[in-house]
């Protein structure tokens, strides 16, 4: 970060959000790895491309669908134990918000937790702003950071950005799109960073594949349009001619791996063009678009602890559906 920024930071009044925009979409590193992921022997694209401008509000609308349980599921976890929460986390000076989105469940935890700064991270960067100004606008004195990241590599933060003892929230088991070797790696960074604070992180349980499955393919389509979107950001990013209805949206629960997978697969066979490049593909064949990894509280509570966390607490909804981490130490 160069000094202007960090002078601008630290001087940041009350009143009117900071924005710090590390991330840039048409980076040459992400149309690099774009190309590679299609031109894999199983073509992929990593699941933080389903969120242009588009695909975040296609996402929220998800939120309230019926068959998504998870959103509402952990705003209940988090409003049924608010104090012990509240308690277990203790006074903080900054609460990071990691994909925060709209920054509606980050709203949730100021009223909860009273930061003196809120710092919002997201790829997302057009829609993380509107959910900025809604907090701003709510918290006239809170100083409220924006920092335009992609953390999929590492979470590289400015570090002037975070003030005081800190809390780390990533919430809607968004921790379930890393593999779980992945994850630790991921978890360890955030530990690094939170020092003498933690992360409250929410997770997703392993449950009945009838109420897995329609979570992830829901009867109105919503799903299906966020998945397809992905084309068309693709068709920005690289110039590609990917055409929507050539395309299916398809998610499945694998046992063996624990996760939902969401696919695209095509209609018919089809030759895909792109900046330098070209792939074609059968009737049939998918394109991996997001895993979604789901656990045991077990499971999950030693993955903190292989990231290094040397304290757990856990809380969770009467159906056992989904959990709240609070990890620490
Ligand atoms: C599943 S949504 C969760 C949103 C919100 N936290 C919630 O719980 O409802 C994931 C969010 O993380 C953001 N995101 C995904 N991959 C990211 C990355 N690599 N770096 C930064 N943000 C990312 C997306 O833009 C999106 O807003």
């Amino acid at each position: 970060m160069n000094h202007s920024v960090r002078e601008t930071i630290l001087a940041a009044a009350t009143g009117v959000p900071l924005f710090v925009q590390v991330y840039n979409e048409d980076h040459q590193a992400s149309r690099e790895e774009l190309r590679r992921g299609l031109s894999a022997r199983v073509p992929h694209i990593a699941p933080k491309f389903l969120y242009d401008a588009l695909g975040s509000r296609l996402f929220d609308a998800i939120t309230e669908l019926p068959e998504y349980y998870p959103t509402r599921t952990e705003a209940g976890i988090l409003d049924a134990h608010a104090q012990a929460i509240a308690a277990a986390i203790g006074s903080v000076g900054s609460l990071v918000d990691l994909g925060a989105a709209s920054c509606a469940k980050g709203l949730r935890l100021i009223s909860l937790l009273h930061p003196q700064r809120y710092v919002a991270v997201d790829i997302s960067v057009e829609f993380l702003r509107a959910g900025l100004a809604q907090v701003q606008r709510e918290h006239p004195q809170l100083q409220v950071t924006g920092v335009g990241l992609d953390f999929s590599a590492a979470l590289n933060l400015p570090p002037e950005c975070v003030q005081g003892r800190a809390a780390y929230f990533y919430a809607g088991s968004s921790i379930g799109n890393f593999t779980p070797a992945d994850a630790v790696p991921f978890l360890a960074g955030v530990r690094a960073q939170a020092r003498a604070g933690g992360l409250l992180i929410g997770v997703d349980l392993v449950k009945a594949e009838e109420l897995l499955v329609p979570a992830y393919d829901d009867a109105l389509g919503v799903t299906a349009a966020f998945n397809l979107n992905l084309l068309l950001h693709l068709n920005r990013l690289l110039g590609a001619d990917f055409a929507v209805r050539d395309w299916r949206h398809v998610a499945l629960f694998n046992r063996e791996h624990s996760r939902i997978e969401m696919h695209l697969e095509a209609r018919r066979t089809l030759t895909v063009h792109w900046d330098g490049g070209e792939r074609k593909f059968a009737q049939g064949e998918r394109l991996h678009t997001e895993n979604s990894y789901k656990y045991s509280i077990d499971r999950f509570d030693a993955l903190l602890r292989d990231a290094g966390f040397a304290s757990t607490k856990c809380w969770t909804d009467p159906n056992r559906w989904f959990a709240l981490f609070w990890a620490s130490g």
